[in-house]
């Protein structure tokens, strides 16, 4: 089986990259190495799996790697900007990588490889702030799509494409709406995958800022559950083609942002300083995956408990980041 994944020295994608060729795929890697810390995911990559193939190159640029789209039988699309406060100071940007390069690889499929399996990994941001929301209880896929931000505008269109193309052109395509992914490879920032920030921020004995109340309450999914998940799509593609699912930590795994902290304080055995900032436009107050599709129709169910995983994540972070 060829499998070629976009973004794969990204967070994400370095877990996939592992996890496929643990199976024994045959691997290739699209990467244009614009996320800060991913050069180190592909050294390690080369050093333990020298038999994956790493191409720099945007994803818009196909030319560059024409030949592998060619002879994929699975695409795993994960290569984006990932920031909503980026995708706010710099929406071109944001609106080429995730809607325009986007779209060029997914019609270069329709036209030269409509039989390979497309997913593509969206967001739960699709459904806008839930502001609405009068009891909080996990959502599904039939909850409202409301784009807030450049970055759910550009996710969420992508989002909808993958779902029109195999409503119109039978395209094998499989959206997954990904909550808070957290996990070993991830260069957590103050812009994006705040779990692996917080961590490191305790590891470096350095402030916290808190963006809202801190209240805020997230599902939080560990990276091989996700990419498990991704498996089972790709495994049982008769059920998955064509489908959405929300995919999360679900309610056992769902903690403030005030709660992970207390539970890095104990980890750590020390307070950190927090400094509280305005909350950010569009920032859900609540969100939770109900996972219950996901469940009925591939078997899934986040396997990793949230406590468990985030010693993983810091015993990665105390090994491969600099003290
Ligand atoms: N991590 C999460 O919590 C989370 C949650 C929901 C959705 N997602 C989505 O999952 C995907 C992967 O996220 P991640 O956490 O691994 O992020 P990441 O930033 O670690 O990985 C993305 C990779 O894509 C690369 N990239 C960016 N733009 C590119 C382009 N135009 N062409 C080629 N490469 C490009 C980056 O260099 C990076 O290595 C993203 O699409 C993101 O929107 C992530």
């Amino acid at each position: 089986m060829k499998i070629l994944i976009t973004g794969g020295v990204g967070f994400i994608g370095t877990n996939t990259a592992i996890y496929f060729s643990k199976k024994n795929y045959q691997i290739t890697l699209i990467d244009n190495f614009s996320r800060v810390g991913v050069e180190k995911n592909a050294f390690f990559l080369k050093k333990n799996f020298p038999k994956i193939k790493i191409i720099k190159s945007d994803v818009g640029e196909i030319n560059k790697y024409k030949k592998e789209i060619l002879i994929s039988d699975v695409i795993i699309h994960l290569a984006g900007q990932t920031a909503v406060t980026t995708s706010i100071k710099n929406p071109s940007l944001d609106f080429s990588s995730n809607i325009y390069q986007t779209f060029l690889l997914l019609d270069f499929l329709r036209k030269n490889n409509s039989s390979s399996i497309i997913i593509y990994s969206s967001t739960n941001k699709v459904y806008g702030d839930l502001k609405h929301l009068k009891k909080l209880s996990p959502i599904d896929e039939s909850e409202k799509i409301d784009f807030i931000s450049p970055y759910g505008c550009s996710k969420g269109s992508a989002d909808l494409y993958f779902l029109d193309y195999h409503r119109i052109f039978g395209l094998k395509t499989i959206v997954f709406r990904q909550s808070c992914v957290y996990g070993k490879h991830q260069f957590g920032v103050e812009d994006q995958g705040w779990v692996a920030h917080f961590a490191k921020q305790f590891l470096f004995k350095k402030p916290i800022t808190i963006f809202g109340d801190g209240k805020q309450i997230r599902d939080l999914l560990y990276v091989d559950d996700l990419i498990e998940a991704y498996y089972l799509a790709i495994k049982n593609i008769k059920k998955s083609v064509g489908q959405v699912f929300n995919i999360g930590g679900g309610i056992k795994n769902a903690y403030s942002l005030l709660e992970v902290i207390k539970i890095l304080e104990n980890e750590f055995k020390y307070k950190i300083s927090i400094k509280f900032e305005k909350e950010r436009i569009g920032d859900q107050k609540y969100f939770v995956s109900k996972n219950e599709k996901i469940k009925k129709i591939l078997g899934w169910k986040p396997k990793t408990d949230f406590k468990i995983g985030l010693k993983k994540l810091i015993n990665w972070q105390k090994e491969n980041l600099k003290i």
